[in-house]
């Protein structure tokens, strides 16, 4: 089969269309013909092995496993002998960054807890461009945030992959939604539905007087001290870009002011792969792509993703 393939850690200049095996499914594991796959940040953690930390677990020298890619829609192919939820022929997305990556190629294997039905409204292109973003979002407004009906939310990095369906589904939870964006994206916060978009050139979102109930935030380029100021009493802030202040101080300051402040690292939950494709089938949510790709062009979507402006997401046609 046809991967990208990447044998040392480095830029996207590392990344080459290879002839490879194709993997054979574990008695848990189920064998994807991959369809499309999308980009994440974790593809270019994975793939500069920065921060350092992660190659305890991907490869201290070396990465352990040569092909990324965590994001994929596309057909069961084959199924291990202990699966029990698909079969041949169903029509699947998931989220592989917990069991190996392995999405930029024609095939790929994964834990049949890691994906679930590819929601039927959507094209495949657009059934992989939601798995690890809208569950993130998911998880932050609703497991850490406790996001309720008429909450005053506060999406920072609103137009991303992951605050791209943050608006949507806290808009879905029936939140009031203020996104903060660049200029060239405010147009499109305001058709994900957010109510109020902050350009962060012109505005800051600490200094307006206004309080939140739930901000999320990705680029964490505020101190915590301007965070507590506008959340109210009993607010709560969930970074999902990584806080070292809200990891080091985050226990104290939610003791000291009953005000929550918690990092969140997403975890790949089938039921929650369910939910998302349920709101994108409702309507509710769907992915706004910036780009397609093909195959052999990985290496140019990972140079775009690097610079940290994507408009929602890059989508990979396999
Ligand atoms: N915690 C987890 O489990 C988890 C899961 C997924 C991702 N993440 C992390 O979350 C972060 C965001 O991920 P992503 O996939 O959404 O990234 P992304 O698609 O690259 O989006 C980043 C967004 O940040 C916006 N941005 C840049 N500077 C900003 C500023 N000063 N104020 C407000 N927005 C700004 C950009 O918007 P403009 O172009 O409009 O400036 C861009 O749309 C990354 O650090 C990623 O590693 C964490």
């Amino acid at each position: 089969m046809k991967a990208i393939i990447y044998q040392k850690y480095g830029s996207p200049e590392n990344l080459t269309l290879q002839e490879v095996n194709r993997p054979e499914p574990k008695a848990d594991e189920v064998l994807v013909k991959v369809l499309a796959a999308s980009l994440n940040q974790a593809d270019g953690y994975m793939l500069s092995g920065t921060p350092f930390p992660l190659r305890f677990s991907a490869g201290l020298f070396r990465p352990k496993n040569q092909i990324l890619g965590a994001d994929i829609s596309g057909v069961i192919e084959r199924v291990g002998k202990e699966v029990k939820q698909f079969q041949v022929g169903d029509e699947v997305f998931g989220d592989l960054s917990g069991s190996g990556f392995g999405g930029f190629a024609e095939y790929a294997v994964a834990k049949e807890t890691t994906v679930a039905k590819k929601p039927k409204s959507l094209t495949f292109e657009e059934a992989a461009a939601m798995p690890m973003a809208s569950v993130t979002a998911l998880q932050g407004l609703r497991d850490l945030g406790q996001i309720k009906k008429g909450d005053e939310v506060l999406i920072n990095g609103a137009s991303g992959g992951v605050g791209s369906f943050a608006v949507q589904i806290a808009k879905a939870f029936g939140a009031n939604v203020t996104a903060v964006c660049s200029r060239r994206n405010v147009e499109l916060a305001k058709s994900l539905g957010a109510d109020e978009v902050i350009d962060y050139a012109v505005r800051d979102f600490t200094k307006e007087g206004k309080k939140f109930d739930l901000i999320l935030d990705g680029p964490v380029n505020h101190a915590l001290n301007q965070i507590e100021a506008v959340l109210k009493d009993g607010g709560r802030y969930v970074a999902f870009g990584f806080s070292m202040a809200t990891l080091l101080l985050g226990p104290w300051k939610s003791f000291r002011t009953g005000k929550k402040f918690a990092n969140l690292i997403a975890k790949v939950k089938q039921a929650d792969l369910e939910s998302v494709a349920t709101l994108a089938d409702k309507g509710k949510i769907s992915p706004y792509i910036q780009q397609n790709f093909m195959l052999d062009e990985v290496p140019q979507a990972m140079n775009l993703l690097k610079n940290g402006k994507i408009s929602g997401k890059l989508s990979i046609i396999i």
